[in-house]
């Protein structure tokens, strides 16, 4: 069943010099229960997606979608309500996510306190629970400290220990291996698939790292400049890309990648976010470029669960 539905979601900025479109055409569909990759280079709009499913696009932002479905509500209009209630997001900076000064026993209670009517010592017991949940030895101990005294991994366990206590389904993870070391990274990805599994949330996991997505997605979209140029099963993506910048990111790194590799730089850069688009967006980078990539590109689908907007039909060189 689709948790999230959203078609040609925009966010666009005013400035003096015209407007700046951090995303111009995103679409996702993601299914209750799974883990959906969002990918791309630096700059291609993967945060300030994730920011409007949140309700928390920087002030100015102008957000626009012909869908924009949160479990049948429009996010247009709910997106803050849902924040903390039914989506959380869990950042690359767990650190900056904790309060300094509050015990973690403090702010697993502060969260479970907004969350339930349940007397305290029943909130300890939950927040005990849930720090066993998320894999955390002596949970008890635990409450007690303070976020400097835990590592990142142990720290993006009690990020994800709350996002669980706030009753969320929905967890958007921007990156949140990124500042781990990769043993650390892998097992908080581990984890989240275990949650998936035995809590049936669903996640939307923005990443660079291709390792990323094979380890735990279950579909990806890819993202080129603010536009969604590729959608399908994971697995398809990594192993038969029909997108040719899909095909660049895969083909671009090493053989032997090492575990954690961010994607490999394709030579050029993404047009700016000033920039119209007219065409494919990717035709001035693109291997394949013909005189007809000036031209919007039509979406192509392979099988039923497989999309790309390409003037080639996805036999990508
Ligand atoms: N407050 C803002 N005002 C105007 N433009 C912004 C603002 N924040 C981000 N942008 C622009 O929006 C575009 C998308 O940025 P975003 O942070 O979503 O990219 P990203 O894919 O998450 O990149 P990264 O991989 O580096 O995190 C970029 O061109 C960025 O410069
Ligand atoms: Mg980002």
């Amino acid at each position: 069943m689709t948790l999230l539905e959203i078609k040609a979601l925009s966010v666009t900025f005013p400035s003096n010099t015209g407007p700046v479109q951090a995303v111009r055409r995103v679409d996702l569909q993601i299914e209750r229960g799974s883990i959906h990759g969002l990918i791309g280079e630096s700059g291609c709009g993967k945060t300030m997606t994730g920011m409007a499913l949140l309700g928390l696009a920087p002030q100015g932002a102008r957000i626009a979608a012909d869908v924009f479905r949160f479990d049948g509500m429009d996010l247009t209009t709910h997106a803050a309500s849902l924040r903390g209630r039914r989506i959380a997001l869990i950042s690359q900076d767990p650190a900056a996510a904790l309060n300094p000064v509050l015990t973690i026993g403090r702010q697993m209670d502060d969260v479970l306190r907004t969350h339930s009517a349940q007397p305290k010592a029943e909130r300890r017991v939950a927040a005990v629970a849930l720090l066993t949940a998320t894999g955390l030895a002596g949970p008890e101990l635990l409450l007690k400290r303070y976020p400097h005294q835990l590592s990142g991994g142990m720290q993006q366990r009690v990020v994800i220990a709350q996002a669980l206590a706030t009753g969320a389904d929905f967890l958007i993870a921007d990156e949140p291996t990124t500042a781990l070391d990769v043993t650390v990274g892998a097992q908080v990805l581990a984890l989240l698939r275990k949650l998936v599994a035995e809590r049936g949330l669903t996640v939307l996991m923005i990443t660079h790292d291709m390792d990323v997505v094979a380890a735990v997605c279950d579909r990806a979209t890819v993202l080129y400049a603010g536009l969604s140029v590729e959608e399908g099963p994971a697995r398809a993506i990594l192993t038969h890309p029909r997108h040719p910048y899909a095909a660049a990111l895969l083909a671009a790194l090493p053989d032997a990648v090492p575990h954690g590799q961010r994607l490999a730089a394709i030579e050029g850069r993404i047009p700016s976010p000033t920039q119209p688009i007219t065409g494919c967006a990717f035709a001035l980078r693109c291997p394949s470029v013909m005189p007809v990539c000036h031209e919007v590109p039509p979406p192509r689908r392979g099988g039923s669960d497989h999309g790309w907007l390409c003037h080639l039909d996805g036999q990508a060189p």
